[in-house]
């Protein structure tokens, strides 16, 4: 079976054999009968780099449903499936005039696979909003309720990608929004100029979400069109001294606080400075809007994805000696 479908960055590789549940019984009746290393877990295939074929039975999960499942007299907990696709299930909380995900509209991917990576967006990360999650344990079946605090929720990071690494199936998502005073993150410069713009001045969950998507689709390709898998590298940290050095030699660099002693700089500014944006070898590039995305113009296999992003690597720290992390899982 090709995986070309199951992976937004669009590689042509195959499974040995491939298996979609759609319910928690099934997944458990799979799990019971195929040995763990016997098994390869997809979820939404959007943050990971396919770079050869996959000798094991994928399972798809492929969960359905989404539910209130309480709420008092500000706030509402939504349950969702793994295998909700993530932008509808944010329009169906937005529709109901629920807040708190507004700034996350348009992530690729699904709800299962959002907590593992901690996905976020515009001043908003996934575990602002997070209450619980529900998750199968692939060896013993054990089934078990994660907090907030046991995810150890971090940027681009969770207890998903460390201490439990593969070892659990993510089957439910539970989130804790507002119904009215919603706490609204409009601070993000992108968000501001785009609601400004628009001459909106008391801005709704709606209208960030609607500011969120005009920004998306004016900046990251739609994997639907041109596949990617949104940024490839985490925006490094460096120490201050590194810092105050490279501000000598490019004044201009865009950054953020971190700590007293560390300082985040924009992944995307690092590999335009360093020549890559809108670069192309063959069918792998790097986007021409936002040069932290790598794309795959049609028939780019994994491996030049990969060779591509290690350039960029290479090239990044010749010139900034920053050495730039993937964001992405790399199979
Ligand atoms: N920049 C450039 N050139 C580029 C891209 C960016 O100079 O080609 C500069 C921008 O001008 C800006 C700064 O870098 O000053 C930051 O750019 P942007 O606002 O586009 O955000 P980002 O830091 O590149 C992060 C997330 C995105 C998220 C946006 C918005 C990571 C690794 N990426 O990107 O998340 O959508 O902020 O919050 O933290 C993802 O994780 O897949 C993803 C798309």
């Amino acid at each position: 079976a090709s995986l070309k479908e199951y992976n937004t960055f669009g590689i042509d590789v195959s499974a040995r054999r491939f298996i979609s549940v759609t319910n928690v019984e099934d997944l458990k009746e799979v799990l019971a009968q195929t040995y763990a290393s016997e098994l390869f877990i997809l979820g939404g295939g959007s943050n990971m780099l396919l770079t050869k074929d996959i000798e094991k039975t994928v399972l798809h999960i492929d969960l359905k449903g989404k539910e209130l499942t309480s709420e008092n007299k500000d706030e509402v907990l939504v349950k969702a499936s793994a295998g909700e696709n993530w932008h509808e299930f944010v329009l169906y909380t937005l529709e109901k005039g629920l807040g708190g995900l507004e700034n996350l509209s348009l992530i690729p991917g699904k709800v299962g696979t959002a907590p593992i990576q901690n996905i976020g967006a515009y001043g908003v990360e996934l575990k602002d909003v997070f209450e619980e999650c529900e998750a199968i344990h692939i060896q013993t079946l054990e089934q078990k309720t994660f907090s907030k605090e046991a995810c150890k929720f971090d940027y681009r990071n969770s207890v998903f990608k460390n201490k439990f690494k593969g070892q659990y199936i993510i089957t439910s998502v539970t989130f804790r929004l507002t119904k009215n005073h919603h706490v609204l993150h409009t601070d993000y410069g992108a968000i501001k100029n785009a609601l400004d713009q628009k001459g909106i001045k008391d801005a709704g969950v709606k209208e960030i979400s609607d500011a969120v998507i005009s920004i998306r689709q004016s900046k990251l390709p739609d994997p639907r069109i041109l596949g990617n898998s949104g940024s490839f590298f985490k925006n490094p940290v460096i120490s201050v001294e590194l810092f105050e050095e490279l501000q000598r030699a490019y004044p201009e660099m865009p950054s953020y606080p971190v700590s007293r002693q560390e300082v985040k700089i924009p992944a995307g500014w690092l590999i335009e400075k360093a020549g890559l944006k809108g670069y192309r070898k063959g069918d792998a590039g790097v986007h021409k809007n936002q040069a932290l995305v790598l794309v795959n113009y049609g028939t780019a296999t994994g491996m030049e994805i990969l060779r591509l992003s290690q350039k960029v690597q290479e090239k990044v720290e010749e010139k900034f000696q920053i050495k730039l992390e993937p964001e992405v899982n790399i199979l």
